[in-house]
């Protein structure tokens, strides 16, 4: 079965990546407003030692942001409550698990968790392989390319392989390299070489043509976006206008109901003035993607309204009149 199917247009598969904190519901809710991307994936769920796994569970909506799939992710490192972790996802209507070996927090890998399971490749195929035999639905790894360095990669990705999984994600950079250091897109291309299952290419794709020559350059079978869709959550939709061979129109509509939704789906019991400080932090992630606002910066972050209605209402005015991609 093919897991990661072309769109129409010829246009590869392409996930939002998990993102943990930034990446919360408000911007994967926000994030399919918008569309053109075929599948998310929600940021890790944490499953420690001592987890009561039911309430955990609840944790995870699979209809978040239907009709588009949403994958669950789980991080930990005790098998049984991984496994039961992944039954609990599967009956909650999860169309696919994503085992996290990659979360770099020096909470989790203390505890052998996230990143920490690329110290011992038979550990994380032992865990990989649990979890691939107590659900029936499609079971998928992300990955850095090791712990401390690269020295364990190949035995990683066989040993995440063999362990029955459907592809695997690679996020080309060890735990000790944080997100400094560009992200090594021909470990990707090893992958490839390598794998017989596919590979999701991930790491530094900021706009079409870094998508287009990731793909060149790596072979990888689909595209996994993070931070790029922050800074411009038009950049799946840029991506498939390439592969239509049409322009892409942008339409203000599109931003001014992504920051609705944006706001709509934050909790009710947050104070206001958190709720326009949580607005002006994805606005100014807005900035850094686009020469044309930098000088708008100031002005919106600036703005004193302790409203959240009324900050929005003026920071999108000043954004319409400048907004230009
Ligand atoms: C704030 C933040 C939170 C993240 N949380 C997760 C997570 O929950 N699970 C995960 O597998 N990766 C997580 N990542 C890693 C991203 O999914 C992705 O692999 C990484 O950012 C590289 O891709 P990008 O350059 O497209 O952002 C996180 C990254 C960031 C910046």
């Amino acid at each position: 079965m093919n897991f990661l199917p072309k769109n129409s247009n010829g246009c590869p598969y392409l996930l939002l990546a998990p993102m943990e904190g930034v990446g919360d519901q408000c911007f994967r809710k926000a994030m399919a407003s918008i569309g053109g991307f075929n599948e998310g994936v929600r940021d890790f769920l944490r499953v420690p030692s001592n987890a009561h796994v039911p309430s955990l569970a609840v944790r995870y909506q699979a209809n978040e942001i239907a009709p588009i799939p949403l994958a669950a992710q789980i991080m930990g490192s005790d098998i049984d409550l991984m496994a039961e972790m992944a039954v609990a996802m599967e009956s909650l209507g999860a169309p696919r698990i994503d085992l996290n070996c990659g979360c770099p927090s020096n909470t989790v890998t203390g505890r052998g968790a996230g990143s920490s399971l690329l110290k011992e490749p038979s550990f994380l195929h032992q865990v990989a392989k649990a979890i691939v035999k107590a659900v029936s639905i499609p079971v998928t790894a992300k990955l850095r390319s090791g712990f401390d360095d690269t020295s364990l990669f190949k035995e990683n990705i066989l040993a995440a392989q063999e362990s029955g999984i459907s592809y695997l994600t690679l996020h080309p950079r060890t735990k000790a390299e944080g997100y400094g250091p560009p992200a090594n897109w021909d470990l990707i291309a090893e992958a490839k070489s390598l794998l017989k299952i596919p590979v999701v290419g991930n790491g530094d794709i900021l706009n079409v043509s870094d998508a287009l020559r990731m793909l060149d350059l790596t072979k990888c079978d689909a595209l996994m976006i993070g931070r790029g869709s922050v800074i411009n959550p038009f950049i799946f939709h840029q991506i498939q206008a390439h592969f239509s061979r049409e322009p892409y129109i942008y339409k203000w509509s599109s931003l001014e109901r992504y920051f609705e939704v944006y706001l709509a789906e934050m909790p009710l019991q947050i104070p206001e003035k958190t709720k326009v400080n949580k607005l002006k932090q994805m606005m100014s992630f807005l900035f850094k993607g686009n020469d044309t606002l930098l000088d708008l910066r100031p002005q919106i972050l600036r703005l004193t309204h302790t409203d959240v209605n009324g900050f929005l209402d003026e920071a999108l005015l000043l954004l319409k009149r400048n907004f230009a991609i």
